[in-house]
């Protein structure tokens, strides 16, 4: 469960636009940019010859996938209840818990098997699982906090945002509006979210985040009022147009267009409304303190409200099993409820039980979205497909009048998300323990609980906030999806080790950038490489266990280096770049 994720691009920017219906003139503007950025992501071999031979029917297809809204269900119903469930025969003692009505062979089986097998023989760990690449990640300090310019009088008229999304697009797009409001010399109001059918959540602003510390923290860069001045309030912003919605902005558009095209109406109008406002700004070129301001935003002006801190604090406490020190990162996200209560507990520090969070971004929504098939047969097809229908109807047309690539082909270029069995197969492979403890992310699996059968199995120490949690204690977070997912949030980046199975998600990015940011390099982030995983996963059928570990080490271990933010990246999901991060030496 998390409000969160993306959809599947491999290696996505978190680019979404919830409208898809709607913007089809824009999408035909924007193909040229999108087709530059895949090309760069493949890099040679198959990309190109993908690229250009499938280039029609590719380029819409892909369009579509980087536009989607990225955020999955918080708290929605588990939509799914008829999935089949998967028997997992696994050998040396292991459990058989696959209920439900017929029991379907599955394809991993035999890997599953083989895991139980190496798993129950217990051996070390490799050490880097729980270690980051110290000595280069080390060299980068947070340093978004420096600043080097005066306060903006915001006297160019106002800013609003009704962001959409959930809470990890949103807070995006509150990071890209204060950067507007800097940018054009206006003040901002305090953010809007929009609710949605999908998450089904009336929170604003202030019942997620601090609004004073906001306000606050930020007032040495830009102007923030709660509310339009009295005289602003009365307009009809639709009528006098100024009114801007994501049709009217180009995806990641650069602070000319918002000079060009957004400051002469602030200025006739004195204000401004941005509705949606998903990726609506750049992230090259930008001005360096610009930049700054974004990841000062992001890591420093957002803190989540203290009923969140302290329930997100208690779930911290649980997940260490009572340590009496706090993970390195707890205070930046629980504040002052970081330290535990040591109450009869002086004196004899309790050796905190380390934990891996596991975002599985394995969806109702992300699944439709894929366009991949998941081995649930002709009932999961007709069930992917009649909510592609209602959720994403740009993509059925497209489907219906297009010749798509196929689900196994999607597949084998690792553009489906991760099962519940192929992650778990992927976490065994890298020598996690069987008694290691992880929290589960994302918890609303497609199938329900027995498409977790592979994984409670293998590792039965798995925990969701609803099983540490009381329902007394969950009571005033529920049909709240985003601040449900704000103690996801909080479990995955405070997390020992953090594994996400897809890299195109909202939440997994968000995380990622903030353990790099605060962790001083001793945060390690299994990120893995989907298209590699996929061609490893193809030989299930014959592999041997020991080959199998072997390929997906490697596979995974290449993914761990440190390196600058590439060129038009996201620095909230790699803050390694001057504006955000200062080296050191
Ligand atoms: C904002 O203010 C700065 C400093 O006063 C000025 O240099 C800049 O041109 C202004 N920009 C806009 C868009 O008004
Ligand atoms: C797609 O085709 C199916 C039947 O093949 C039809 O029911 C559906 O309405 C079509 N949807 C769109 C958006 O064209
Ligand atoms: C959540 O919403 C449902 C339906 O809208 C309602 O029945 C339920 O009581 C609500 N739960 C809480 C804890 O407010
Ligand atoms: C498992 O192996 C078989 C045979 O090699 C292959 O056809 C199938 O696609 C593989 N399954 C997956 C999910 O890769």
């Amino acid at each position: 469960m998390s409000p969160s994720a993306d959809l599947s691009n491999p290696h996505s920017l978190p680019t979404h636009s919830p409208r898809l219906g709607q913007n089809k003139w824009k999408r035909k503007r924007e193909r040229g940019k999108v087709v530059w950025y895949r090309k760069k992501q493949f890099k040679g071999i198959l990309g190109l010859v993908c690229l250009v031979g499938l280039f029609f029917i590719f380029n819409g297809f892909m369009l579509l996938r980087l536009q989607l809204d990225d955020e999955t269900s918080g708290n929605k119903d588990m939509s799914v209840q008829n999935s089949p469930s998967i028997s997992v025969s696994i050998k040396d003692g292991l459990k058989k818990i696959g209920k439900g009505k017929m029991p379907r062979k599955d394809t991993y089986d035999r890997m599953l098997a083989l895991a139980a097998h190496s798993l129950a023989k217990n051996k070390h760990e490799p050490k880097e699982l729980w270690q980051g690449p110290f000595v280069p990640a080390s060299a980068w300090r947070p340093c978004a906090d420096h600043r080097d310019w005066n306060p903006s009088e915001g006297n160019n008229g106002y800013i609003l945002v009704t962001a959409n999304g959930g809470m990890n697009q949103q807070r995006v797009a509150v990071c890209n509006a204060v950067v507007i409001a800097r940018l054009l010399n206006s003040s901002l109001v305090i953010p809007r979210f929009m609710y949605s059918s999908v998450w089904r959540d009336v929170s604003q602003f202030s019942h997620i985040y601090q609004e004073e510390h906001f306000i606050n923290y930020l007032t040495p860069d830009i102007r923030i009022v709660k509310e339009l001045p009295k005289e602003l309030q009365s307009l009809d912003l639709e009528a006098i147009g100024s009114t801007v919605t994501d049709v009217d902005v180009p995806k990641e558009s650069e602070p000319s267009f918002y000079l060009k095209s957004i400051l002469p109406i602030l200025l006739k109008n004195r204000v401004v409304h941005f509705v949606g406002f998903g990726n609506r700004l750049a992230f090259d070129p930008i001005p360096f303190q610009l930049q700054r301001l974004r990841c000062r935003c992001n890591f420093h002006a957002l803190q989540f409200v203290p009923k969140i801190q302290e329930t997100g604090a208690l779930l911290l406490q649980r997940l260490r099993k009572h340590a009496t020190h706090p993970g390195s990162l707890d205070h930046y996200l629980t504040g002052p409820f970081a330290e535990p209560n040591l109450k009869g507990k002086v004196g004899h520090a309790v050796k905190a039980s380390r934990y891996l969070a596991i975002h599985l971004r394995f969806e109702i929504d992300m699944l439709a979205h894929s366009l991949c098939e998941y081995g649930g047969g002709e009932e999961e097809r007709k069930e992917l497909e009649a909510y592609r229908e209602i959720h994403f109807p740009a993509l059925t047309h497209l489907k219906n009048t297009t010749e798509l690539r196929s689900p196994a082909l999607l597949r084998s270029e690792g553009l489906c998300p991760l099962t519940p069995e192929e992650a778990v197969l992927m976490l065994a492979a890298l020598g996690f323990r069987r008694k290691t403890h992880m929290f589960i992310a994302g918890a609303n699996i497609y199938g329900g609980r027995s498409r977790l059968t592979a994984l409670t199995s293998l590792y039965p120490n798995l925990f969701t906030k609803e099983k540490l949690l009381s329902a007394t204690e969950l009571k005033p977070f529920m049909n709240f999806s985003s601040q449900l997912a704000a103690l996801d949030f909080i479990a995955c980046t405070a997390s020992d080790a953090f594994a996400m199975t897809d890299s195109g998600s909202q939440l997994s990015s968000l995380v990622s950038g903030f353990r790099i940011y605060y962790g001083g390099g001793k945060m390690p982030t299994i990120r893995p490489n989907k298209r590699r995983l996929a061609d490893i996963f193809m030989k299930n059928n014959t592999i041997e266990w020991k080959l199998f570990e072997q390929r997906v080490r490697k596979a995974v271990r290449q993914t761990k280096h440190v390196f600058e933010r590439p060129k038009a990246r996201s620095v909230y999901r790699y803050p390694r770049c001057k504006e955000c991060m200062c080296l050191t030496e």
